[in-house]
């Protein structure tokens, strides 16, 4: 039986996790090395794929082994240029995890390196393959709310999520790009996928107004969970539970943002994230000219109404197991038929390219205060705003 062999570049929690996934899907697919500086991080890796498996001590030592054409990618978002890029140039195909990198120099570089490699890349918008957002995209296309006129969506996070967020690697710019990039790249990316466009104009607002250090009573204030572990520091999701005080640590990214876009197909957007949420939600609200679709991912709840004297809400039943309202199990199967059989990747590079750039605009709007033309992105992609974006 023909096997597949796969490297990761960064076996942290996300590529530990979707790798096993992949390996399940399809038994020929195994995990044939890793690197990684953490030494937990190796040391997970090698009580989920094996003792036999190859621990490598750099990037280039990886790339140089022998016995595998696909390469997953679950760095820090700051190394994902260098890691790629390297990849690509050993002829590897590419799984990258989200964000595609953290600067739009190095989005390019990436793509760059791609072109001329002639090989697959598929970036990890895992909310893609969800039963909950195929089946919204699929209600879409079939006309059953008309034509999209504008929509709503968001983000908002449980409060131990955020406090996680805040507080690991990610509380960084440096390391991650901002929380838009880092986090809510995936509903940039949902939204530019079922509008079926790309933002021509945004705007933004937001900041940093709770984990500040005069709200670091509310630790105490909350008490402690089952575990014993302290309120925003009790998120089951991460590799490592931070030692660091959300509160009071360092860190430059915003807890809350509004933005709004404006796209090329003339479609309004709006979008809202917090990291303290009381009511956590991944929900959507599309008005099209002839109904409107009201959806929560995190609830597992999609309405549809078509406008009309007699009509009813109706529900639409999805049927979804497991992390990201069934995205994660979904993704793995669709990547392990991009490895075994040269499937299209479900989300790729020209998806990974579109929502880092929404991100960026938006976040330079939020920061310069100013209303953001997209152009000068869809430019550099060769693509001429609107018409090729329609
Ligand atoms: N698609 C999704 O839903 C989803 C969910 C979570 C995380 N992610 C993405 O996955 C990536 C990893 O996130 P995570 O949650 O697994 O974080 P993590 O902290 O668990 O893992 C990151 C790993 O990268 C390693 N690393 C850092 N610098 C490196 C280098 N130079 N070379 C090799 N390895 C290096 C770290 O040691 C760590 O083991 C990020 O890009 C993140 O945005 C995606």
């Amino acid at each position: 039986m023909k096997s597949f062999g796969v490297g990761i570049i960064g076996c942290g929690a996300r590529t530990r996790w979707i790798a096993k996934l992949l390996m399940e899907a399809d038994k020929r697919i195994r995990v044939a090395a890793v690197c990684d500086p953490s030494a937990k991080s190796v040391e997970l890796a090698r009580e989920t794929f094996g003792r036999d498996l190859t621990v490598c001590g750099s990037c280039r030592e990886l790339l140089n082994s022998p016995g595998m054409d696909w390469v997953m990618i679950g760095s820090w978002n700051c190394c994902h240029r260098e890691h790629a890029v390297a990849a690509l140039r050993a002829g590897k195909h590419v799984f990258c995890e989200k964000p595609l990198a953290t600067t739009w120099r190095d989005c390019l570089a990436i793509r760059k390196a791609w072109q001329a490699s002639g090989r697959s890349f598929y970036i990890g918008f895992t909310l893609r393959s969800a039963p909950h957002y195929t089946t919204i995209k699929r209600l879409i296309d079939a006309g059953t709310i008309g034509k999209i006129v504008s929509m709503e969506f968001n983000e908002t996070l449980d409060f131990n999520h955020g406090g996680f967020i805040v507080s690991d690697w990610r509380r960084l710019t440096k390391n991650a790009g901002t929380h838009l990039l880092e986090k809510c790249c995936h509903d940039i990316d949902l939204a530019n996928w079922l509008v079926g466009s790309r933002a021509s104009r945004v705007a933004s607002f937001g900041g940093l107004n709770f984990f500040t250090p005069e709200n670091a009573a509310h630790v105490r204030r909350l008490g402690r969970d089952g575990k014993g572990r302290t309120a925003y520091s009790a998120f089951d999701g991460g590799q490592e539970v931070s030692r660091r005080n959300p509160f009071t640590c360092d860190k430059d990214i915003i807890d809350n943002q509004v933005a709004i876009l404006e796209y090329a197909n003339g479609v309004r957007a709006t979008f809202h994230t917090n990291l303290n949420a009381g009511i956590p939600e991944r929900r959507m609200y599309l008005c099209g000219s002839e109904g409107a679709i009201r959806a929560d991912c995190r609830a597992g709840r999609i309405e549809i109404r078509r406008i009309g004297f007699a009509e009813r809400v109706r529900a639409v039943r999805v049927v979804a197991e497991g992390a990201h309202a069934g995205g994660d199990n979904a993704l793995a199967r669709d990547l392990a038929a991009s490895i075994t059989r040269g499937k299209p990747a479900t989300a790729d590079m020209n998806d990974a390219l579109t929502s880092a750039a929404t991100c960026f605009g938006i976040d330079r709007a939020m920061t310069t205060g100013s209303v953001v033309e997209m152009s000068p992105y869809w430019r550099d992609l060769a693509l001429e705003t609107p018409a090729e974006a329609r």
